[in-house]
């Protein structure tokens, strides 16, 4: 039988203070410990093959009440959420997690695993999706009690009060990503997936933003050395294509509109409910701008597809507008540029903004 459990850095390794960024991986389960638990797991989890959601309660549950294989090992920081990985097979992966008052997940789904958690002290507090997609539930659970569910499961879980709590979490297959959803008036609303640095997200109140950072940057490590030596990076393009575009900040970009230019929203129905709307603004999506400004286009939109529209292109943050910004110039736009900032700055500099529309 393949298992392993591990540190993440290895047996031993030195602590790491990350106080202050948020998150905190344990360290130093001693040899014998890992074998202890290596040990109690080897009967109670199959070899291979995707664990079912009650035997994934099976495994929290009962490592949850073996506290001799962890309850040394939990470090409690009311600053950062904590946890240890205890387990990882090929079938699952088994985790220790620490909870103080105010510290959650945010909300989250397991990147198609089913799995399993159970408090092993104090109380936790489970919101989840319900079964029709739009209603939101909430449990909780007590020390000795655990929840179970498959692979489209999508909760937030936060401390539930009172004394420091711990909890046991299992998951099969075991993690490789989650994607964070924001709740809207809309309903829950996928934001983004990032690679997993950490059960249970590294997000929420006491998490940090780490995990797209690391996942880039193991992205990075992974595909550089496949590169062609003068490809540039998006920062290198980004950088480029600024030096030729004007950029407006919303207060200009706001007086271009009364002077005959036209402000284009690119972002995707999902950020526009997230974080809301210019009132007045066209909205064309990232995928179909070029086939709808482009004037030799058949599906252009006569109006706004000259060579000398005023296009005002808005994104999120001014990122991915300045390179479609710098596309259009390339098909022959030359008046277009790109909000500096994006909605967001459009919204911090007070200026109009509105809920986004019903769907209906
Ligand atoms: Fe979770």
């Amino acid at each position: 039988m393949s298992v392993t459990a591990v540190t993440p850095e290895g047996a031993g390794f030195d602590q790491q203070d990350r106080s202050g960024t948020g998150l905190k991986e344990g360290w130093g389960v001693s040899p014998e410990r890992q074998q202890a638990i290596v040990d109690y797991l080897r009967d109670h989890v199959p070899q291979t093959g995707r664990l079912t959601a009650a035997q994934l309660r099976g495994i929290t549950l009962g490592v949850a009440s073996r506290r001799d294989l962890w309850a040394d090992l939990v470090v409690h920081d009311p600053d950062v959420r904590w946890y240890l990985p205890l387990h990882r097979s090929n079938s699952c992966d088994v985790w220790l997690l620490a909870w103080e008052r105010g510290q959650d997940t945010d909300w989250h789904d397991h990147g198609g695993s089913s799995g399993s958690f159970a408090a092993a002290e104090g109380c936790l507090v489970e919101q989840y999706r319900g079964a029709g997609g739009r209603r939101i539930a909430r449990r909780r659970l007590l020390a000795g009690e655990a929840v179970a569910f498959g692979p489209a499961h999508v909760h937030d879980v936060a401390h539930g009060g009172g004394e420091s709590a711990t909890s046991i979490h299992a998951y099969s297959p075991p993690l490789m990503a989650m994607t964070y959803y924001t709740a809207t008036d809309y309903g829950l609303i996928a934001r983004e997936t990032v690679a997993v640095d950490g059960p249970e997200g590294s997000r929420g109140r006491g998490g940090p933003d780490t995990a797209l950072a690391a996942a880039s940057a193991s992205a990075a490590k992974l595909t550089s050395d496949h590169l062609p030596a003068d490809a540039p990076s998006v920062d290198d393009l980004l950088a480029e294509v600024r030096g030729g575009l004007t950029r407006l900040r919303p207060e200009a970009a706001f007086a271009g509109l009364t002077d005959g230019a036209v402000l284009v929203d690119i972002r995707s129905l999902e950020q526009r409910i997230v974080e809301g709307e210019v009132p007045g603004a066209i909205i064309i999506g990232r995928n179909v701008l070029e086939w709808r400004l482009d004037p030799r286009s058949e599906a252009r939109i006569p109006a706004l597809a000259r060579a000398d529209a005023q296009i005002i292109l808005m994104c999120s943050e001014g990122y991915a507008s300045t390179l479609a910004a710098a596309t259009l110039r390339r098909i022959g736009l030359h008046e277009a540029t790109f909000l500096d900032g994006g909605f967001q700055a459009w919204k911090a500099a007070g200026l109009p903004t509105r809920r986004a529309q019903s769907l209906g």
